[in-house]
């Protein structure tokens, strides 16, 4: 299938790195979100992203301008018109199929709906959409900017024009794309569930405090400690991927959510996004 246009849809942490990849790999994209301040922070940070590689001469002088060209910031669904659409809204089922059956109504009926779910049932969402065939899963990693791998989600109604258009696709943005089977977490985010549960009882139990577990793991050669990187993430979103794992595994005691995260999501802690996690993050003024 040729690619005219692409819509992300959410500008949050995901969207608007998916959006600057896509961009940057040639893309006209369109960047939709229902929050005009998402959308207005979305387009500073790419704007500040382009500048710092273009004082790191990552890339040449004007191609910022060229890049930030390619996309249009928009908040009116109406105007969501693209043959495919990577969905990076917030961990919701129900959320993700309204979406999807809205932009349904306005395009054509093979356009591609991707998600970039962490957790849910790809299966579950392409089951209550017209033309399921063209429902996959497109997970990228966080920063999608800079992390390679892309889980590229089949499930029994994804044809193969889905699936390779995908995976071309993925490899147009320099990606490395693997296919997997819909299942819970897919496969990172269920090898890595208990890199974050187990880490979280550690400190539930009291045998250390947080900055000496990440430093700890760091040591050990992980990039991130599980709580630098649980920031990273959203705590509202690593919570919301815990439980949906928890559920859809059938509720085993080694993956059970901790209680820690869900007071941090309660108290409105999400992580760097928010000002505040496991750490301050100082919002810088501009
Ligand atoms: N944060 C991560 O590290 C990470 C990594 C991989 C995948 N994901 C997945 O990506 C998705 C988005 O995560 P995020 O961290 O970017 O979340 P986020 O909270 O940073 O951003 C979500 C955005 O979606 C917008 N939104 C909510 N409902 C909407 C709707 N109906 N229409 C349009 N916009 C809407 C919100 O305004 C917000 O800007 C989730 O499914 C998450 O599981 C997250």
């Amino acid at each position: 299938m040729i690619i005219n246009s692409i819509c992300v849809c959410g500008a949050g942490t995901m969207g608007a790195s998916i959006a600057q990849t896509l961009a940057q790999a040639g893309f006209y994209t369109i960047l939709y979100d229902l929050n005009p301040v998402m959308l207005e922070n979305a387009g500073t940070r790419i704007e500040k992203n382009l500048g710092d590689q273009t004082q790191k001469g990552r890339l040449r002088l004007g191609e910022k301008e060229r890049i930030t060209g390619l996309i249009r910031f928009t908040g009116d669904i109406q105007s969501c018109v693209a043959d495919v659409f990577i969905e990076a809204i917030v961990e919701k089922p129900e959320l993700k199929l309204a979406l999807f059956n809205q932009l349904a109504e306005l395009n054509h009926s093979e356009c591609i709906f991707a998600s970039n779910t962490s957790s849910l049932s790809i299966t579950r969402i392409a089951e209550k959409i017209k033309n399921p065939e063209r429902v996959i899963g497109m997970h990228f990693f966080n920063p999608a900017t800079i992390m390679k791998l892309v889980e590229i989600v089949n499930t029994t109604y994804t044809n193969s024009n889905t699936t390779d258009t995908i995976v071309e696709l993925a490899m147009n943005m320099g990606k490395t794309p693997v296919l997997c089977r819909d299942s819970p977490g897919f496969i990172v985010n269920r090898v890595a569930r208990p890199y974050y549960i187990e880490s979280l009882r550690i400190v539930e139990e009291g045998l250390t405090d947080i900055s000496h577990l990440d430093m700890l793991l760091e040591a050990t050669g992980f990039k991130l400690g599980p709580f630098k990187l649980m920031d990273l993430i959203g705590n509202d979103v690593n919570y919301a991927v815990s439980c949906s794992v928890f559920e859809q595994l059938g509720k085993p005691a080694r993956l059970m959510p901790s209680p820690i995260q869900e007071q941090k999501v309660k108290d409105g802690k999400l992580g760097r996004k928010s000002g505040e996690g496991y750490y301050p993050y100082p919002q810088k003024k501009n």
